[in-house]
């Protein structure tokens, strides 16, 4: 229990915090992997390198101790990333080695400021939070443990299709070596896929978003080839080296991403990859006769990387749904576009959108997002009804 004495001083080392920005995460990070080399068989090595998961460990600490006498308004921020401990199967041995590295590096950091009271509350402060995390984690794991289908921890699944989607993408399905059933999920969640790429030293554990309906039996996943200046090893590994018939180690679905039935028009948005969650939210609404409008957008690079198109296609024609889609860099001399397709970057100018009712999901690039969501603002649509997922270390858009 923190004492009011408590929650002043750690209020009172803000300042200091944002002084320190990610320079603080960072010497964090350092500390942790130096001490605790295990633990790089759990994090993602290249959101290190590229200073996401940095930023979001910054802006959840500053967040918590802005806020740390009235923590019911990081509910939603906690649930994000209890969801996603979980796909890592982070457990409460964990919280000590990560609290024992971040008191010692605001020791290290501020020596002068970080006096015997600091250290004390702070210290208290960080494991009221902990155990925050750590209940509703172990209810998560409960939850799923205890659903039909469910698990907890790993569990081995075999490849049993491998579909070639568009230029970049690859759709893996996964049965249960076990043979039997597994867990449903909400669409739009995710699984962690756990395994260990012989171009890595380390275990790797990455997220997929599930890209179909749920189904009792398989899970399909639905895989960008990321090929910036160095190759993404897990992404590069599944499609070079998975086949079907090969097994991995799958975690059970989370996520608090996902599509709310409230009986609205549903408006789906997403760019390049970013498809995936939306092809899993599509599928469950026809599976479930949804009777509203429904209107799928979609941006990409070209025709080549257009995944999912003709399945989207038939289904929004079969159900009257809108369908459009924006390719960013045109399309080839001499070929014809589509009657729903536009050049250039998504316009909502160019459809008409439940703007006033209705829920609005996102998910592609930090920039198309933030772009996306800037033109909603425009158009007076409510933040509280656009829901978005970060295909990474979370960022506030
Ligand atoms: C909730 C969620 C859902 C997701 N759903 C999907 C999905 O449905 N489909 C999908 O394809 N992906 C999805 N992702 C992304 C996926 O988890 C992986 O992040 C992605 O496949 C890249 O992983 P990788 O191992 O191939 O790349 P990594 O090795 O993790 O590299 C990631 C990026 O960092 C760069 N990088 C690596 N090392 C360095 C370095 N030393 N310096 C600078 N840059 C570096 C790489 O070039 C690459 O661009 C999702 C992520 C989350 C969090
Ligand atoms: C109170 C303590 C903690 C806080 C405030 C915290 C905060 C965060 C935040 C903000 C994220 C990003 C979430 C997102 O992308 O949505 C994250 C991800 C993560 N956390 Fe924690 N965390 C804590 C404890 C731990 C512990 C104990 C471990 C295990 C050692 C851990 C392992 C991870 C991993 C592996 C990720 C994903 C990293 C990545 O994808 O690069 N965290 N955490």
């Amino acid at each position: 229990m923190l004492t009011t004495q408590d929650i002043r001083i750690v209020k009172s080392t803000v300042p200091l915090l944002e002084a320190g920005g990610t320079a603080i995460t960072d010497h964090f990070y350092q500390r942790m992997f130096n001490h605790n080399p295990e633990l790089q068989d759990i994090f993602n090595m290249s959101n290190q390198h590229t200073g996401r998961q940095k930023l979001a460990l910054f802006e959840a600490i500053a967040a918590y101790a802005k806020n740390i006498d009235n923590i019911a308004v990081l509910k939603h921020a906690v649930e994000r990333i209890a969801n996603k401990h979980t796909s890592f199967h982070i457990q409460p041995k964990d919280y000590d080695i990560v609290g024992h590295h971040l008191i010692e590096t605001l020791r290290e950091l501020l020596p002068e400021q970080f006096t015997e009271e600091v250290e004390s509350a702070w210290t208290k402060a960080y494991g009221v939070l902990a155990n925050v995390f750590i209940d509703r984690e172990e209810q998560l794991y409960q939850d799923r443990e205890n659903s039909k289908g469910g698990w907890r921890g790993k569990r081995a699944f075999a490849v049993v299709d491998k579909i070639q989607e568009s230029e970049l993408v690859t759709s893996f399905v996964f049965e249960p070596v076990d043979q039997q059933a597994v867990m449903d999920y909400q669409p739009g969640q995710y699984i962690g896929i756990e395994l260990k790429p012989n171009t890595s030293n380390h275990i790797e554990i990455r997220q997929y978003s599930l890209s179909t309906a749920a189904n009792g039996k398989q899970y399909r996943i639905s895989v960008k080839r990321e090929q910036g200046q160095i190759q993404g090893l897990m992404s590069n590994y599944l499609h070079d080296h998975i086949q079907v018939g090969d097994l991995l180690d799958l975690h059970p679905p989370a996520g608090d991403f996902y599509f709310i039935d409230k009986q609205q028009p549903v408006v789906l948005i997403s760019a390049g990859v970013g498809v995936t969650p939306m092809q899993a939210i599509l599928d469950t609404l026809v599976a479930q006769g949804y009777q509203q409008q429904v209107s799928y957008l979609h941006a990409c690079e070209n025709a080549k990387q257009h995944s999912f198109n003709s399945h989207t296609q038939s289904i929004c024609q079969q159900h009257g749904w809108q369908h459009f889609t924006w390719y960013n860099q045109g399309v080839p001399a001499g070929d014809t576009l589509g009657e729903n397709i536009a050049i250039g970057f998504m316009d909502f100018s160019q459809v008409s959108l439940p703007l006033s009712q209705g829920d609005f999901y996102l998910c592609g690039p930090l920039a198309f997002m933030d772009f996306a969501k800037q033109q909603l603002l425009n158009l007076d649509v409510s933040e509280e009804r656009i829901h978005y997922e970060v295909f990474g270390p979370h960022a506030n858009l």
